[in-house]
């Protein structure tokens, strides 16, 4: 394999997977993993980098099998990986990337909590629920406090105004309409906060009334399917900010953002939907016109047969789902026909990726 400096000192190297990158002597010295570099027990840098010589360039270089030694002008030298370094220079995440979804499943994804021990089995429910935004465990216990059980496996679960768990059960003067056996149409949970909450885990402990069914939608792929049918629509939806609010005796919570965000590559970031709670901003009465009409528009995509999808939790089922991606809703209750009983908690994003990432790494 042939490897060359070119005119800037930059390392360039004649294999199928590299050769379009020039590899600056700073990048690749500011990489050196050994104990003189590098604490083994936490991977972090034993030096400062940025009072590395910014003139440092290469003094030797070559390969052998498929692994780059170097040695550079302030006499520091190491090796790499040609795969781990390709794995760098192209940015390769192991984290799968969304899968869009309507409601076609031909089989769910649903786990096991008996299998839960299994380091393969975890690693497998983590890439689904990456790539759909949600997964169903059953067969837990019934028990309360098992939605934190459940949750911790992941990571520190995130307490908020409503306590590290809430009770979904129907009671009086509730401070939410979660709280009472109303039916909820698909939402996004506390687009009010700062920042909402990224994951939420919901344990279902009794079922029993009449009613009280599941429903999840993929916002991602109603945004995607709004982008190609309704692109003014999606225009407006993707740059109107609206007030969210949240309201009780004890805190007022607000924060503003768009039903659909994107990047600033255009990129679909996350949703936002609830319609108990949003304040469009004052608009000029046309241009509010359209937005109520686009609103409206994904409030009947969000409920549509072609992309909610419905299901039972039943006793000792829990589903997680992606808050920001992923809506949930449920139908009324009769609260006279038995009882019914979730628990609720949130989770970070970081919780179930930073998982995934070190039960790829292990396995
Ligand atoms: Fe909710």
């Amino acid at each position: 394999m042939k490897i060359s400096l070119d005119e800037k000192g930059c390392l360039n190297i004649d294999h199928s997977d590299l050769k379009n990158f020039s590899i600056h002597p700073l990048w690749l010295r500011e990489r050196l993993n050994t104990e003189k570099y590098l604490d083994q027990n936490n991977y972090q840098r034993l030096y400062e980098p940025s009072l590395l010589d910014p003139e440092i360039k290469f003094q030797k270089y070559f390969i052998e099998d498929n692994i780059l030694k170097v040695e550079f002008t302030d006499n520091s030298n190491g090796i790499f990986s040609l795969d781990k370094l390709n794995e760098e220079l192209k940015s390769k995440d192991i984290i799968p990337k969304k899968k869009s979804w309507k409601n076609e499943f031909k089989e769910l994804p649903i786990y096991d909590f008996n299998n839960l021990s299994e380091e393969k089995y975890i690693s497998k429910l983590l890439i689904d629920f990456q790539e759909l935004g949600f997964v169903i465990v059953k067969n837990t216990s019934a028990e309360e406090g098992t939605v934190i059980k459940f949750a911790e496996m992941f990571g520190p679960v995130r307490t908020t105004n409503f306590g590290k768990h809430f009770d979904v059960v129907s009671k009086p003067k509730a401070n939410d309409l979660a709280y009472t056996s109303l039916g909820i149409k698909a939402h996004t949970d506390n687009p009010y906060r700062k920042p909402m909450p990224g994951i939420q885990i919901l344990h279902c402990i009794a079922n029993e009334a009449k009613g009280g069914d599941s429903s999840l939608v993929d916002g991602y792929a109603v945004a995607e399917h709004l982008k190609k049918e309704e692109p003014e629509m999606y225009e407006i939806l993707t740059t109107t900010n609206v007030l969210f609010k949240f309201v009780d005796q004890d805190i007022i919570l607000e924060n503003y953002g768009k039903l659909i965000e994107l990047d600033d590559s255009g990129n679909y970031v996350q949703s936002r939907f609830s319609g108990r709670l949003d304040y469009v901003p004052y608009l000029e009465p046309e241009q509010l016109e359209s937005f109520y009409a686009a609103r409206k528009k994904l409030y009947y995509l969000y409920e549509s047969e072609e992309f909610e999808l419905n299901f039972r939790l039943e006793s000792g089922m829990l589903m997680m789902f992606d808050n920001i991606r992923v809506l949930h809703g449920r139908t009324e209750y009769d609260v006279n026909t038995g009882f019914r009983h979730l628990q609720g908690c949130y989770i970070d994003h970081d919780s179930t990726e930073g998982k995934l990432r070190r039960l790829k790494s292990n396995l």
